[in-house]
């Protein structure tokens, strides 16, 4: 087999074969297939698309690039969620807390922020003294002990994903549905997740700015699962505008633990107590939907998450009095709030333009390792929908300097529109596929 004839084979739009499909990830691994191949062969996927069986097979080659965690021994069933990404997505340290409150041990393995859409280990690290970096060893232990674990991913999980997704992010060929669904199942699967909740954003601030097209990525991830005897369900959630009102690292950590103390902005908690309920209802925790939502909703209003969350923080070597006094996060020095102009209602607070302008504060990063400032951001007032008053607060930005601050309110300008008529609100969730 010649890497050339399989890059051939898929420019003029044939089938692979998966033994084909695993000589070309495993010549890529080694690098016996060079860049420049790998780069050209993922041209024509995203050109010519895959089959649902040339795609599992993908998946499968990735996930066997490296080692795959065994969980069996650890904890009953393994439960994952994975978020496709989004603007004020801080669901991960709400969620995961709440669930493994209700018995569900969780271990997760999170990522760093990637453009405008936020990364949980950034959001993690802006706990002083919070480590993300767990050997496997040290993950299985504090899963055990703890029944939480949030780190990052090890390099022996997936190393072809990793080499493959850092040569299509410079080469063009990220968005490619067959590409995404292959790369988000095959760390899934390799982490040892027996039962996964995808949530699958929609909208300007998704990879998937469509329900269309998020659809078709959430069907495909779906079948992957079924194929590898995994239990998903994908649920697909709105991504128009920011999730609940943070965007920015330790200003989202201030959220999720208001909302763990039984606050927070109201879409937020909705959000959490959704994903927490269906990541119990696949775990097998509870039968029904309604009866998982009861066991998340006391988890969440008793305080148990909460406690399971600085638990979490503690093994992890974070300080606790963070947890308990969120006024020690780091703070921006300079905070401006944006007014609305004029009455009306808000047809539009742009996620993408929002999640942009929290990026150029520096809470994200342009390029891979770039150092971020985990104080910076911007935090939403108002929710499409609102009815606004002229001169209202329509966000404040929490910014470095004030050059930095001013930079950030003329880039936002566009993201908000206001209307005269009632515009109806965004649904957070549209559908559910199994
Ligand atoms: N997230 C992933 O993990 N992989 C992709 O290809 C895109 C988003």
């Amino acid at each position: 087999m010649r890497a050339v004839d399989l890059i051939v084979k898929k420019r003029d739009g044939l089938e692979l074969t998966s033994d084909e499909i695993a000589f070309f990830i495993r010549g890529f691994t080694s690098g016996e297939i060079p860049d420049y191949q790998a780069a050209a062969w993922a041209m024509a996927v995203v050109l010519r698309g895959m089959t649902p069986a040339e795609t599992y097979a993908l998946t499968l080659a990735l996930a066997d690039s490296g080692d795959r965690l065994d969980l069996t021994r650890v904890v009953p069933i393994a439960v994952d969620k994975h978020s496709t990404g989004g603007v004020g997505d801080k669901t991960t340290l709400v969620v995961e807390p709440i669930v493994a409150a209700c018995g569900v041990p969780v271990g997760k393995m999170s990522g760093r922020g990637l453009g405008f859409s936020g990364g949980t280990l950034d959001k993690m690290e802006s706990i002083p003294g919070f480590r993300v970096e767990l050997t496997t060893q040290q993950f299985l232990d504090q899963l055990r002990s703890v029944g939480l674990v949030l780190s990052g991913q090890t390099a022996e999980l997936a190393p072809a994903d990793g080499k493959l997704y850092a040569l299509r992010d410079v080469t063009g060929t990220v968005p490619s549905i067959p590409l995404i669904a292959s790369s988000v199942m095959s760390k899934k699967i390799a982490a040892g997740a027996q039962a996964i909740v995808l949530d699958v954003k929609v909208g300007v601030g998704a990879f998937m700015p469509t329900l269309a097209e998020a659809s078709r990525l959430a069907r495909l991830m779906v079948d992957i699962g079924r194929r590898a005897n995994r239990r998903v369900v994908a649920l697909l959630s709105d991504m128009n505008q920011p999730l609940g009102c943070a965007v920015g690292n330790a200003l989202e950590v201030r959220e999720a633990l208001d909302t763990l103390h039984g606050g927070g902005p109201a879409d937020f908690r909705e959000h959490c107590l959704h994903v927490a309920a269906h990541m119990l209802l696949i775990s097998g925790r509870a039968t029904t939907l309604r009866g998982a939502r009861s066991l998340a909703t006391d988890a969440l209003d008793s305080g148990a998450a909460m406690t399971k969350f600085r638990a979490l923080v503690v093994a992890q070597g974070g300080d606790p009095a963070a947890v308990d006094q969120p006024d020690l996060l780091p703070k921006a020095p300079v905070v401006r709030t944006m007014k609305a102009p004029k009455a009306g209602y808000l047809a539009q607070a742009d996620a993408k333009i929002i999640g942009m302008t929290a990026v150029a504060l520096g809470a994200g990063r342009a390029r891979k390792g770039d150092p971020i400032d985990p104080a910076v951001g911007v935090v939403v007032h108002a929710k499409v929908g609102d009815r606004l008053a002229a001169g209202t607060a329509l966000c404040s930005v929490h910014a470095s300097d004030s050059q930095k601050a001013q930079a950030a309110i003329e880039q936002l300008s566009p993201a908000f529109r206001i209307v005269a008529r009632a515009v109806p609100r965004l649904p957070l969730f549209y559908c559910t596929l199994r």
